[in-house]
């Protein structure tokens, strides 16, 4: 055991920084704890073949009840760490497949107030200066900048203006490999430190990236500042962000923030934000997101309306996406792969009907997905189809019933979702009938934001929602009707845990998904309360595509 940990840490040592080297430490001792402690407690891991489960409520710990309070803007992790003219707020994200990434930083100063006055972006240069780890510098790519603003034209209101923020594309790369990198302007001089990534496998049955984290609506709080740094103890090879991202929404543009926005500040002209928000968590970000892939989708805390019913700007303006590389014309869906697995993103908050753009292109990109070559096919979308909490309770009806029928023909194997402040991983279900054919679906909306956490279920007595108050007024539409089969036939809600629910606990956290081969994924859930390592829910999810072929038709 001692052999296997040491060589293990040596090589992740050269993946992440020596920032973490006490982490390592640490968490050597406790890894071998856990290892000894997880033999001793549990006996195997089950897998989705034992289920579908008996559902399981983790009853609430009330000693972690306390308020999750943000990073105030004098904490130095969300101070600009460097002149302007030097890259701050790196990040890497994937475009389509193994052979290229996307490099993104921000240079200059955000302005907010009454005069702002955009900077121009084509006043600096985007290049990046790249070459396999080890090797010197010898690649060199150049991309776009932008600014975008957010703009409230009422009295009292102040604007924002971002720095300039830089994407810049790499191809080429070759799969699995450690490559270093500096950005920046090079006639400046102003290159950033060298930073490394890593590249994706290449595309196979038996080709996976190791550890996939999986969080949703972070924020910036103390306790986001807990889950980052499980995730960073669990050694993410990318990280899935399953939408609300930073919640500047709960802030007004006078930087006076609120737990609960509506409640708070219900006179509002129209719904503020303060921008900064986006540049502290893109500062507190860097360290993981600069060296560990960061693949994003939309959720509601990023619509941020402003003038000229714009919407979604920040989102759009900061992030970079494989939207062109897989045939999408918009920020809030695209697809890639990782390994032998095809990541579907999907957007909520955009038209999603059997008519609309993104139903068209779900039905092209899921047709086109070879399963000999990833077989593992992994949807994201930001509110669920499937929790049992009240907060949110069948918000998103109508998104299932435009497009589960589709996703279920393809076999999509698992889907991940935020919105919910609580873990919930269901059996597998379509339709809400459980189906060994359907996906599994598991809320990680755990990721630590300052609003409360979900505590409440639907199925407690008293708290089944009003059906009409149920949709989300943004999304709109109404679809969620009372259950004409199963257990609670005639009722909107079940009495008890619905049976889709295998496992549900109000608890902060992050999940690691790790395929093992083109059957086996392994699926752990981290609590923040818990040590490092220590897995709150542990489960091997199993595919079985002779038991369950893909039914439509594929075109690739
Ligand atoms: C969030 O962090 C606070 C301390 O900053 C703690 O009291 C609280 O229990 C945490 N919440 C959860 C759900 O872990
Ligand atoms: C925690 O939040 C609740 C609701 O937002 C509020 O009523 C309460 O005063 C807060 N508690 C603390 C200690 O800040
Ligand atoms: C902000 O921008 C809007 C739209 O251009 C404008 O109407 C408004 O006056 C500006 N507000 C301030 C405080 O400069
Ligand atoms: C921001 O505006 C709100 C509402 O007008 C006010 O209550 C608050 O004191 C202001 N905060 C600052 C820092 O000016
Ligand atoms: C913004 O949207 C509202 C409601 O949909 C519409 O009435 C208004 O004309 C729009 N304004 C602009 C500038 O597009
Ligand atoms: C789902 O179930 C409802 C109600 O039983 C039924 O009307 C509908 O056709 C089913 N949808 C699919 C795609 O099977
Ligand atoms: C739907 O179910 C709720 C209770 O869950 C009930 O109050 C309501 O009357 C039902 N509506 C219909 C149309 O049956
Ligand atoms: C896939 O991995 C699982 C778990 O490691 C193992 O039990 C199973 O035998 C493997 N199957 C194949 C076909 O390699
Ligand atoms: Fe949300």
């Amino acid at each position: 055991m001692w052999c296997a940990g040491v060589v293990l840490m040596h090589e992740r040592k050269s993946f992440f920084e020596m920032g973490l080297v006490s982490i390592y430490i640490i968490e050597l001792v406790l890894l071998l704890i856990t290892l000894i402690s997880f033999k001793l407690v549990h006996g195997g891991i089950p897998t989705t073949l034992d289920g579908p489960f008996k559902p399981v409520t983790v009853p609430l710990d009330e000693s972690f009840r306390g308020n999750a309070t943000d990073l105030p803007d004098a904490d130095p992790r969300v101070q600009k760490p460097v002149d302007d003219s030097q890259p701050e707020q790196i990040s890497v994200s994937l475009s389509a497949t193994y052979g290229s990434v996307w490099i993104s930083w921000i240079t200059g100063q955000f302005q907010i107030g009454d005069n702002i006055n955009p900077l121009d972006p084509s006043s600096i240069q985007s290049v990046v200066f790249y070459g396999v780890y080890g090797n010197p510098l010898t690649l060199q790519a150049t991309g776009h900048s932008l600014v975008y603003n957010q703009l409230y034209p009422f009295e009292g209101l102040q604007n924002y203006t971002s720095g300039i923020i830089h994407h810049v594309r790499l191809t080429g790369l070759k799969p699995n490999t450690l490559y270093q990198y500096q950005c920046g302007d090079p006639s400046i001089p102003a290159m950033s430190k060298l930073y490394y990534f890593k590249t994706m496998p290449v595309s196979g049955p038996k080709s996976y990236p190791s550890r996939i984290a999986v969080v949703g609506d972070l924020g910036l709080t103390y306790n986001t500042t807990s889950t980052i740094d499980h995730m960073i103890s669990n050694h993410p090879d990318l990280v899935l962000l399953v939408g609300d991202i930073c919640y500047a929404d709960l802030y007004l543009t006078n930087g006076t923030g609120s737990n609960c926005y509506s409640c708070t500040f219900s006179q509002t002209p129209i719904h503020e934000t303060y921008q900064p928000r986006w540049d502290y968590w893109g500062r507190y970000m860097q360290p993981l997101v600069s060296k560990v892939p960061i693949m994003a989708i939309e959720g509601n805390h990023e619509i941020e309306p402003q003038a000229e019913n714009q919407t979604f700007v920040a989102y759009s303006s900061r992030f970079a996406f494989p939207s062109k590389k897989s045939r999408s014309s918009s920020t809030f869906y695209y697809s890639f792969n990782a390994g032998g697995i095809h990541f579907i993103m999907l957007g909520a908050y955009i038209a999603y009907s059997k008519t609309s753009d993104q139903h068209k292109w779900l039905e092209r990109d899921l047709a086109n997905v070879n399963r000999e070559v990833t077989p593992w096919l992994v949807a994201t979308w930001h509110p669920p189809w499937y929790s049992t909490y009240k907060a949110h309770y069948r918000e998103a009806e109508c998104m299932r019933v435009a497009m589960e029928d589709l996703l279920y023909k393809y076999r999509v194997d698992i889907v991940f979702n935020g919105h919910v402040h609580a873990y919930e991983r269901s059996n597998r279900v379509f339709n809400y009938t459980l189906d060994p054919c359907g996906p599994l679906h598991i809320v990680v909306g755990d990721g630590g934001n300052r609003e409360e956490i979900a505590i409440e279920h639907a199925d407690d007595p008293g708290n089944c929602p009003e059906p009409s108050s149920t949709p989300d007024s943004y999304m709109g539409g109404f679809c969620a009707f009372n259950f004409t089969s199963g257990p609670a036939v005639g009722k909107f809600c079940w009495d008890q845990q619905p049976e889709y629910s295998a496992l549900r606990e109000s608890s902060f956290g992050h999940g690691i998904l790790e395929m093992k081969n083109e059957t086996h994924a392994l699926w752990t859930w981290h609590r923040n309360k818990d040590l490092y390592k220590v897995a709150g829910d542990q489960i091997y999810i199993v595919r079985q595509p002779e038991k369950c072929p893909v039914e439509a038709e594929v075109t690739f």
